[in-house]
C-alpha cells in the first residue's frame, strides 16, 4: 500500500519515535530536548519496531538450521520479511531475489562482484554519488560519470551522450535515487528507459529515497523497470543492521557468490559444490533475523502511514525550511533553493554560513542548541568539490592537507536532513540557533568559546562540562 488518500497523523508518528524527548547537555550548562536533523545518516528507531523486536526475542533462534520450534518460527519470520520488503516496491518475487546484507554499501559491493565484469566493461554512474555508488565500480570496471549542473542536478543530455559513446561496452547504469548532499532526486523512470533502450540494466541507490518517497520498481520488461535496488534499514527507523539488494534472480545464478560458506549450498563434496537458490546462496552464514524483523516492522508501519502521505508531509516541511533559511543573510544553500520547487527533491539541505567553518557551525548547533546535523563531505567528495566549485589549485591544496594530516580549513558544508517525525518547531529552533551562531561569530564569541582539534578536524566547546563517553555506560 504505497499510495493513499488518508491523512497522515504526524503527531502520532512523532510520538512513536524512541528518544524523541531525550534531553542533551549544552556547552554553557543546562539541557535541551534533542532535535535530530541528521536523518540522512541514520534515523532513530520507531517504538513499534522496537516492540516487535522485543516480542520476537522470545522466539529468536537459528534460521534455516534447526529442527526446534523456535527455529521454525525464526525461519518463517526471516523468509516472510523478504516478501514484505519485496512488497514495499512491488517486486515480482517469482523473478526477483531479495537479498539481505548489512547496509546499502554492502549491497552495492556485492553486486559489483556478482555482475562478473570483464576487461573493457563500463559502468555509468553520476557526479552526485555517495562513495558507495562509485568506489565499488571503480575497482571492477571502467567508471564513467554523467555530469551535474551547478545546482547539482543530473545532466540528462550528458548521460544520454555517455550512453551512446560507450555502446556495447556499457554494462550498467547506476544512479542515486536521491542525493545525500542536495536531496536532488534523479528521475529513475526516465533513466531506466534510457538504460533499457541501450540494452543495459539500471541500479538505483535508494538509501536516501526509500524512507521518503514511494517507489514502484514496475514489472520486469517494463521500460521503467528498476532492475536493481539497494537501501538500508537504519535510514528507515529500523537500526538493527539490515541492508537490501533486489535484483533479477538470474543475475545471481552466474558463478559463485563473493562470500561462501554455511547456508549457501545444496551439496558439497570435495569434488563439487552446488549452490543453493536465491537468496540463500547470497546470504552466507547465520543471517540477521532480528534486523529482518525490524525492517519488516518498519515497512509495515510506513505502509500504514502511506508513503505518499509521508512524501507530501516532508515536502511541505522542506519548503518551510527553505523559506526560513532564506531569511538568514550570508547563508549559501547548495542545490535547489526555491521553496516552491520541491517536486524533484527530498528534505536534505546543505549550506554554509559565510565566514564560519562548517565544522564550527555544526558543533555550535549541537552544543548551543542541542541540534544534530552533519558537516563535512558526507562521503560524496567529488560531488562536494563540484558544488563548491574548487579550482585545480584549491584541490591540490586540499590533497596536500589531507596527505599531511592538516585538518584545518578543509572545505565542506553543513547538512540538515529531515524525516517525517520532524516538525516546524524543530525547524524554528534550528533557525533561531543558526541566527544566534551567526551573531556569536560576528561578535567573536564563537571563536572564544570553541577550540579546533587538529586530531579530529572538529570544533569543541572549551568549557564543556559533560563527557559524552559517560552519558551511556556499557557496563
Ligand atoms: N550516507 C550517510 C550520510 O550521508 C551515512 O550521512
Amino acid at each position: 500500500m504505497l499510495y493513499s488518500k488518508n491523512g497522515f497523523n504526524q503527531a502520532r508518528f512523532r510520538r512513536d519515535i524512541v528518544g524523541i524527548n531525550k534531553r542533551v547537555p549544552l556547552a554553557g550548562g543546562g539541557y535541551k530536548t534533542y532535535v535530530n536533523l541528521d536523518n540522512a545518516a541514520s534515523t532513530p528507531v520507531l517504538r513499534p519496531v522496537l516492540h516487535k523486536v522485543n516480542e520476537f526475542m522470545d522466539w529468536y533462534s537459528s534460521v534455516h538450521r534447526g529442527a526446534g520450534f523456535k527455529s521454525l518460527v525464526s525461519t518463517h519470520v526471516y523468509d516472510r520479511a523478504h516478501e514484505i520488503v519485496g512488497g514495499l516496491v512491488n517486486a515480482d518475487l517469482k523473478t526477483n531475489g531479495i537479498v539481505f546484507v548489512k547496509n546499502a554499501t554492502e549491497a552495492i559491493n556485492k553486486l559489483s562482484y556478482r555482475l562478473g565484469f570483464t576487461r573493457g566493461d563500463v559502468v555509468i554512474t553520476t557526479m552526485m554519488e555517495h562513495h558507495s555508488n562509485d568506489l565499488p565500480w571503480r575497482l571492477k570496471a571502467g567508471t564513467v560519470y554523467a555530469a551535474v549542473d551547478e545546482k547539482g542536478a543530473l545532466d540528462y543530455k550528458d548521460l544520454e551522450a555517455k550512453i551512446a559513446l560507450h555502446g556495447s561496452r556499457l554494462k550498467l547504469i547506476s544512479v542515486s535515487g536521491a542525493s545525500n548532499v542536495t536531496g536532488y532526486k534523479c528521475d529513475v523512470a526516465r533513466i531506466a528507459t534510457m538504460a533499457h533502450r541501450a540494452g543495459v540494466p539500471i541500479l538505483v541507490d535508494g538509501a536516501q529515497l526509500i524512507p521518503h518517497s514511494p517507489l514502484d520498481i514496475k514489472p520486469d520488461g517494463h521500460p521503467e523497470h528498476i532492475d536493481y535496488l539497494v537501501f538500508s534499514a537504519h535510514k528507515m527507523y529500523a537500526p538493527f543492521g539490515t541492508g537490501v539488494l533486489i535484483g533479477p534472480k538470474k543475475a545471481f545464478l552466474r558463478g559463485a557468490p563473493e562470500y561462501t560458506g554455511g547456508g549457501t549450498v545444496n551439496i558439497v563434496t570435495h569434488q563439487l559444490v552446488e549452490w543453493a537458490g536465491i537468496p540463500d546462496r547470497e546470504e552466507a552464514g547465520s543471517p540477521n533475523v532480528v534486523g529482518a524483523v525490524a525492517l519488516a516492522a518498519a515497512i509495515e508501519y510506513l505502509e500504514r502511514c502511506c508513503m505518499d502521505n509521508i512524501e507530501k508531509y516532508e515536502k511541505g516541511l522542506t519548503s518551510y525550511t527553505l523559506k526560513r533559511l532564506g531569511e538568514i543573510k550570508g547563508l549559501k544553500i547548495y542545490g535547489e533553493t526555491d521553496p516552491n520547487r520541491t517536486e524533484n527533491r527530498v528534505g536534505v539541505i546543505a549550506f554554509n554560513l559565510d565566514g564560519v567553518p562548517h565544522s564550527l557551525v555544526a558543533a555550535a548547533l549541537a552544543w548551543e542548541g542541542g541540534i544534530a546535523v552533519r558537516n563535512g563531505c558526507f562521503c560524496a567528495q567529488p560531488y562536494m568539490l563540484r558544488l563548491l566549485g574548487l579550482d585545480q589549485h584549491q584541490l591540490s591544496r586540499l590533497i596536500h592537507k589531507k596527505r599531511t594530516g592538516d585538518l584545518s580549513g578543509i572545505p565542506g558544508m553543513v547538512r540538515i536532513s529531515l524525516a517525517a517525525y520532524n516538525n516546524r518547531k524543530d525547524i524554528d529552533r534550528f533557525i533561531e540557533c543558526l541566527g544566534q551562531i551567526k551573531n556569536m561569530a560576528r561578535s567573536g564569541e564563537l571563536a572564544k568559546r570553541y577550540a579546533f582539534s587538529q586530531q579530529t578536524g572538529s570544533y569543541y566547546p572549551r568549557d564543556v562540562k559533560v563527557d559524552p563517553a559517560k552519558a551511556f555506560k556499557l557496563s
